[in-house]
């Protein structure tokens, strides 16, 4: 079998681990010859790469592995590119979540004004990363999930058309999980049917390899208990916030309870609720960064005072499954099927063609081919056509540096209630992304 050469770029990433975790599980479905880091945080870089060279040297010490912050020597000589990177670093992501609470306004990660200030700044840095990949490994293929991957996914589209990117998201394939434990069976015996946008859709279909159709079942289940289960099925998505997000499906599935929603939703459909239970000293970030972060890192720290990782094992999830199985499927053309952001050119038949869609593929070695997922009621269009737009202006005041552009994409987000406030958080985010946005005008 033919071995591959990997980089996972944001080397320092709280999720590195998991995913080197679950390559040396699935070197048998997916053999590597090399293994890379890159960060451009040497510091955070060597923290995590001391500790996984540890692992790697016990594990699988064939295997040539290394960590480092030069491009050319990340980029050179790979066949995948797993990209999850944070431009700005918890840090900004905080200011994200904090800034548009002051006004009273949800602050999320990738959903509205904090989305938006986060797409600003990845735009930049991901269309550099994409260029050095193509400039030292041309034949490369880039499995992106760096944040907010609908707006880097369009920014895709428009700035490099013609590159390897895919860009994915691990949230259905963690919901998924659940909903089979629901059913009592694997995520791998089923087929779904989804539509909609990243962090955005709904599932409208899911059947086992034989054609039984389990919606109506689990659909009861989530009336009750959202997708909360008994036993803990995704190790990713644990904390508490997260099980109240959970739960809150049970909610967005009143709304529409024809299809199972996507947990993300909820910052769309019930806004007044999140912002009633944030806490604005107190965000997700701040959660982050007392739990992941502080585990993987001191788990790292471990390591390394030890000079072996008996006893200490990095934890791999939904996440890290996604991505090697996606790798796999290109690799070895299995033709798997797996809900990848792609431009939608009909697959939703009346939405728009240059829209950027999170829709099931079938992926061999030419990447994905979207399945036609027919026509969408009113309701979910209408509410994906403002989104999408709030997209599409991110990306073309970042291109035109507009400032009017950009009020505009905060105006129209279901998020914000008025142009007014979408001024106000605007001139603070401008303010604290400064160094990070391109200049406004
Ligand atoms: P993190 O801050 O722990 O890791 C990000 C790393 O990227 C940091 O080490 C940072 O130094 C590095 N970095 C920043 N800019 C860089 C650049 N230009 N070049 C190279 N490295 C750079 O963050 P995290 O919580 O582990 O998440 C990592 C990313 O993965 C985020 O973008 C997050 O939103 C994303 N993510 C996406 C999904 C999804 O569903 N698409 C799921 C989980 C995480
Ligand atoms: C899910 C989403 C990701 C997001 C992550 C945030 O996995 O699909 O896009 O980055 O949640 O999780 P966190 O634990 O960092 O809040
Ligand atoms: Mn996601």
């Amino acid at each position: 079998m033919k071995k591959f050469s990997v980089v996972i770029a944001g080397g320092g990433s709280t999720y590195t681990p998991g995913i080197v975790m679950m390559l040396l599980d699935n070197l048998d479905r997916f053999p590597l010859r090399t293994l890379k880091l890159y960060d451009n945080d040497g510091e955070r870089q060597a923290m995590l790469g001391d500790a996984l060279d540890i692992v790697m040297r016990e594990k699988a010490p064939d295997i040539e592995f290394s960590f480092t912050t030069d491009p050319e020597e990340a980029f050179t000589d790979v066949d995948f590119c797993f990209a999850h990177i944070r431009t700005g670093k918890y840090e900004m992501r905080e200011k994200d979540e904090k800034i548009p609470l002051k006004h009273g306004v949800l602050g999320q990660e990738t959903c509205g004004p904090g989305g938006i200030a986060y797409g600003m700044r990845s735009i930049g840095d991901m269309i550099e990363m994409i260029d050095l990949m193509e400039k030292y490994s041309p034949d490369c293929w880039m499995l992106n999930y760096s944040n907010p991957a609908a707006i880097v996914a369009e920014a895709c589209r428009v700035l490099r058309p013609n590159s390897k990117v895919l860009n994915i998201c691990d949230m259905p394939v963690g919901t998924l999980r659940r909903i089979s434990h629901i059913i009592d069976k694997e995520p791998q015996d089923l087929e779904v049917r989804y539509f909609g946008l990243n962090h955005f859709g709904w599932w409208t279909s899911i059947k086992d390899k034989e054609g039984n159709e389990y919606l109506p079942a689990i659909r009861d289940y989530v009336a009750e208990n959202g997708y909360l289960t008994q036993k803990e099925v995704d190790t990713q998505h644990t904390d508490a916030s997260w099980q109240d997000t959970h739960k809150k499906a049970k909610d967005l599935l009143a709304v529409d309870p024809r299809f199972l929603p996507n947990t993300y939703l909820k910052y769309y459909l019930y806004p007044d609720y999140v912002v009633e239970h944030s806490n604005p000293d107190h965000t997700r970030a701040n959660e982050v960064i007392a739990g992941r972060e502080k585990t993987v890192f001191s788990m790292a720290k471990t390591i390394i005072k030890n000079g072996t990782s008996e006893g200490c094992e990095f934890e791999m999830g939904a996440h890290a499954t996604f991505v090697v199985d996606l790798a796999r499927a290109i690799a070895f053309n299995t033709h798997e099927r797996m809900l990848l952001i792609v431009e939608n050119n009909g697959t939703i038949a009346n939405f728009d063609d240059d829209a950027m869609v999170e829709v099931p593929c079938i992926v061999g070695s030419n990447g994905p081919e979207p399945l036609s997922q027919g026509k969408i009621p009113e309701f979910q269009r209408a509410l994906m056509y403002q989104q999408v737009t709030v997209e599409k202006l991110v990306v073309e005041a970042y291109i035109e540096g507009s400032y009017q552009k950009l009020w505009q994409a905060l105006t129209l987000s279901k998020t914000v209630p008025s142009a007014k406030v979408a001024k106000e958080i605007l001139d603070d985010l401008i303010e604290a992304n400064k160094g990070y946005w391109p200049e406004l005008h």
